[in-house]
């Protein structure tokens, strides 16, 4: 091997991805095992945890397999954490991803959808990080912990609970990258732009022209464009990255208002190729893909919403 390819080599490591069944933690769980990491999914929904595990065994004969958790609780999450360690002898890379979006107009949010956001995005985020870093520091071999934050942490596009969350996630990664220095535990988060996950199927195709009209490079975000840097953050590559928000969106953040966006080239990626892993994870789940881009059985409610802003 190269010995710059070795950088980035994980071969024999051990990973844990939550939110790792579908969307952009099945993006990150298949970076780590191209890259030779054995991962373990962790997620609400084992079923599809399952088949994901199965899949990536098969594709890239390393060792999968999913726990299930939900996040918001801790009790969970330590167990969780002692059965990973247990299943895979020890732990080297933490992968901090599932999150939940719910729209609405913020002056009708009720506490409850606040409550939830917070929870999953910054209590079970910060449980995540927390039952991670006392693995690494009992092992006392560092180790690297990647968080999922978003661009949201830094522009308005969603409501003040998925922004706010997500702007927690960059802070705490921050706080705990200066605490856990000294044991040699890497602490970074990564922000993604607009991916069209589950989460993200409810957008109609005028929604996906603007994304692409706004972004310098041209194409709605894919997971795949997260393999390098996931793999990036999780290898020794990064040893010397801590405490960092690798944004990754395509430069759609970089607000060229007055800078008119044209094209010499075509983007690299075609909208077709956008939609590939959307329509796997659909698959996993049992839901047909809606060539219009609505699939109102996922999320009605942002079905609605971006409907009436973008529809026809
Ligand atoms: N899709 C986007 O455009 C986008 C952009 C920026 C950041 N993000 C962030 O990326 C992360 C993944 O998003 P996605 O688009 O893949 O979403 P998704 O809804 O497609 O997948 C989320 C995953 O998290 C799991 N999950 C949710 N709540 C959980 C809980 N309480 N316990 C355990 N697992 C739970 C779900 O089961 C699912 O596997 C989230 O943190 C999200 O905020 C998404």
């Amino acid at each position: 091997m190269e010995k710059s390819a070795k950088l980035f080599d994980l071969t024999g490591k051990k990973a844990v991805v939550t939110g790792g069944s579908i969307g952009i933690g099945r993006g990150y769980a298949t970076a780590l095992a191209m890259a030779g990491a054995d991962v373990a999914i962790v997620n609400r929904d084992e079923k599809t945890g399952a088949k994901t595990a199965a899949e990536l065994a098969e594709t890239y004969g390393i060792d999968s397999f999913c726990i299930p958790c939900d996040v918001t609780d801790p009790d969970q999450v330590n167990s969780m954490m002692d059965e990973a360690v247990k299943r895979l002898g020890r732990l080297d890379i933490a992968v901090n991803n599932a999150g939940i979006a719910l729209l609405g107009a913020d002056e009708n949010v009720p506490p409850e959808d606040w409550k939830k956001v917070m929870d999953v995005n910054v209590s079970g985020m910060f449980y995540c990080c927390q039952a991670a870093g006392r693995v690494f520091i009992r092992q006392g071999n560092g180790g690297k912990i990647v968080n999922t934050a978003s661009m949201s942490a830094r522009i308005c596009n969603c409501n003040a609970s998925y922004n706010a969350s997500k702007a927690a996630v960059v802070q705490l990664t921050r706080m705990l990258a200066a605490e856990w220095g000294q044991y040699n535990i890497n602490v970074n988060c990564l922000s993604p732009s607009y991916i069209l996950t589950p989460m993200h199927a409810s957008s109609p195709l005028k929604l996906r022209e603007r994304i692409r009209e706004l972004t310098p490079l041209g194409h709605v975000q894919r997971v795949e464009d997260l393999y390098g840097p996931l793999i990036f953050l999780a290898s020794e590559a990064s040893n010397y990255v801590t405490g960092t928000e690798l944004l990754v969106d395509g430069g759609h953040t970089l607000n060229s208002w007055l800078v008119p966006l044209k094209r010499a080239l075509p983007p690299r990626v075609s909208p077709q190729e956008e939609v590939v892993q959307l329509k796997h994870d659909l698959d996993l789940l049992g839901v047909s893909y809606d060539e219009n881009g609505i699939n109102e059985a996922l999320h009605p409610n942002m079905a609605e919403a971006f409907g009436a802003m973008f529809g026809d």
